[in-house]
């Protein structure tokens, strides 16, 4: 059962707010006192997926669950969704646009990104319909 639920909202291509949701979640995790290496895995995948919502999906949210073994995030969005799930995840894939390729995004490594640092990654997406990504990370050792 989680002891910390607590959902954000994502509002695509708002590049003002980007990342915000992701300080937040940061945040939370410090005052809770998780050992630094789990917060900042957490935080890459919640950064990664947050502007993934803010440059290719639609309006989104994420779900962050603390439990005592476990931290889960839930991302989800309602914009064009995932044609090819397997592409998407490999190094340099990118649909993005050359506008968002100027701001420094569309390197093609944030899914990859979030593969590494999660101990589980699930994304179901369909077309025109949009996307949940879910991530989870075990809770080893927690700092008293
Ligand atoms: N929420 C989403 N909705 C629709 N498509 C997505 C979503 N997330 C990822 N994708 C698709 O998967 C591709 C790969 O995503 P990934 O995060 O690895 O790279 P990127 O976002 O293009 O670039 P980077 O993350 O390096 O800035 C994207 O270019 C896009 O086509
Ligand atoms: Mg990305």
């Amino acid at each position: 059962m989680p002891y910390l639920e607590k959902s954000f909202g994502i509002v695509p291509l708002d590049f003002v707010k980007a990342g915000e949701v992701s300080i937040q979640v940061q945040g939370l995790l410090k005052t809770i006192g998780f050992e630094a290496d789990l917060i900042r895995r957490v935080s890459v995948c919640a950064y990664e997926s947050e502007m993934n919502v803010v440059m290719h999906g639609g309006d989104g949210t994420l779900m962050l669950r603390v439990g005592s073994d476990e931290v889960v995030l839930d991302v989800t969005d309602d914009g064009q969704g995932i044609e090819d799930i397997e592409l998407a995840l490999q190094e340099g894939y990118s649909t993005a646009s050359e506008e968002i390729r100027e701001m420094g995004f569309g390197a093609g490594m944030g899914l990859p990104n979030i593969k590494k640092n999660a101990d589980l990654l699930e994304i179901y997406s369909e077309k025109g319909k949009g996307t949940h990504v879910r991530m989870s990370f075990k809770v080893k050792n927690r700092k008293e």
